[in-house]
């Protein structure tokens, strides 16, 4: 595999497409990037209340040689725009369905009624238009929308379909935060994919891709400012967890998690993210010289449990050229400071008031079975079924959920309608770094999380809210339940 794709990498390394250099791989070496950079992709922004989303077949140019069949909304070629929300705002989205097959469009970590939360229910079909619109409640931070068609979720995702939100509040806004999209204020999302026959994605089973895309773009590079960047860094693979930090391991900050700013920033030299995860982090940059560079890489962060100092990574690659390795996920040319430039780390962010286990009024626990053999995973050995209500919440209970993995491999646990504080991890302390309001949290083989959240505002008799694994092959074979809120 390694003369193979030492070879490729030197055909394609001095190709040309029409426009921009296209280096697609970068792995002939795991840790090191042969050939040329390109140069990041930024997705365009939407802003306002009212947001027209067009999904149609697109296609990319993701390496040399043929482009790439895509899904992307309003034809970016993979990943659709960022839209930019005001908490407060009442928005509009009208999601029109130009593939020639349903989807849904979910827009993950909102809290909204679960009518509009595009889950597997709300089906867009074929040349259709859904019409949510709901008021923008979240906190400032960082989210996303994505197809939750159930067991067409994985491939609509590698295809492309999905994108970043932004939400904005004024607790946020009156911060001294880098906060100029594109320029300090840098979304990156985290993906790979295979290839098969004239560079079509390879939509088999495996769950874990060979070349590493940010934001699509392949080997990719930017030139960041003098000064304090922040980073909008989502996990938008199938399977894998990403281990983070930077080539020189210096310090950088942690600052928002799933569900908007923590107390303070957190300094960390590594942050894992796993499937659906987000963070914002700050790096302070003002003491690189112009013309300097450094890579944000992913250590040995191949599968999901091979997570450095957490579970064994000894099980294997997964035929993942990436897994187990260290690699560049963005290389950053470091060039003069921005006019209004950040120069300072702020002492304090917000202040947050979590649950405790005092305020908790239900509990229940979720264990993680299946996955044995020919078995999907399943929760309480409980596939997915359409009509099937797994759980029932009172309106404004305040839940402790634990979720118990004694099963084989690790899992992204997600719960659709609130955030979440982490209250506990069997294995120990919960991080810092994930001290905030979560959607999406971790759970590794032989661990017990336990979380809590209030389910206040949307109830409603007969529609559901989905709680998943977030590894979208999990989620389309089964790992998924429903749960109503109800008055
Ligand atoms: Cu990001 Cu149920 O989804
Ligand atoms: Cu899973």
């Amino acid at each position: 595999i390694l003369a193979l794709s030492v070879a490729f990498a030197l055909m394609i390394g001095c190709s040309k497409s029409s426009d921009t250099t296209v280096t697609p791989d970068g792995t002939s070496s795991a840790t090191t990037v042969s050939g040329t950079y390109n140069d990041l992709w930024i997705p365009p922004t939407i802003t306002g209340t009212t947001f027209n989303l067009t999904l149609a077949k697109t296609t990319k140019q993701m390496r040399t040689g043929s482009v790439t069949n895509t899904y992307s909304y309003n034809s970016t070629g993979f990943w659709g725009p960022t839209l930019i929300m005001n908490k407060g705002d009442f928005v509009k989205m009208n999601v029109t369905n130009n593939l020639p097959e349903a989807t849904t469009t979910h827009w993950h970590g909102f809290h909204i009624p679960a009518i509009m939360d595009g889950g597997p229910h709300q089906m867009i079909d074929a040349g259709t238009t859904w019409t949510p619109s709901f008021e923008i409640r979240n906190n400032a931070g960082t989210y996303w929308y994505h197809p939750h068609l159930h067991e067409k979720t994985k491939e609509q995702l590698t295809y492309g379909t999905g994108g970043l939100i932004i939400i904005k509040d004024p607790v946020e806004s009156a911060l001294a935060l880098p906060r100029t999209y594109g320029e300090d204020d840098i979304p990156l999302i985290l993906t790979s994919r295979s290839y098969g026959t004239s560079n079509a994605f390879d939509l088999s089973a495996r769950a874990y891709g060979d070349y590493q895309l940010t934001n699509g773009t392949s080997n990719a590079q930017i030139s960041l400012p003098k000064q304090f960047v922040r980073l909008r860094i989502l996990n938008a693979e199938i399977e894998r967890g990403y281990n983070l930090g930077f080539s020189d391991n210096r310090t950088f900050y942690v600052i928002t998690n799933d569900g908007g700013l923590l107390d303070a920033p957190v300094p960390v030299t590594r942050v894992k993210m796993m499937v659906g995860e987000r963070v914002e982090i700050l790096v302070n940059l003002g003491a690189d010289a112009v013309g300097s560079s450094l890579d944000l890489k992913a250590y040995n962060s191949g599968q999901a449990f091979g997570f450095p100092g957490g579970e064994s990574n000894s099980s294997g690659d997964f035929g993942s050229l990436l897994n187990n390795k260290d690699f560049p996920v963005l290389h950053i040319n470091v060039k003069a400071a921005t006019a209004s430039a950040i120069t300072a780390l702020p002492a304090k962010l917000t202040t947050n008031t979590y649950w405790t286990n005092t305020d908790v009024t239900n509990s229940r626990t979720i264990t993680i079975t299946g996955g044995q053999g020919a078995t999907a995973f399943s929760f309480d050995n409980n596939l997915y079924g359409d009509t099937k209500i797994n759980q029932t919440v009172k309106l404004n209970a305040v839940e402790k959920w634990t979720i118990t993995n004694n099963n084989i491999f690790g899992h992204s646990f997600h719960i659709h309608d609130i955030q979440f504080k982490i209250i506990s991890r069997s294995s120990g302390t919960v991080g810092t770094h994930e001290s905030g309001w979560k959607d999406t949290v971790y759970v590794p083989v032989g661990e017990s999380v336990s979380v809590i959240a209030k389910f206040d505002d949307f109830a409603s008799s007969t529609n559901a809210f989905m709680y998943h694994c977030h590894f979208s092959n999990h989620e389309d074979g089964g790992m998924m339940g429903q749960f109503l809120v109800t008055q």
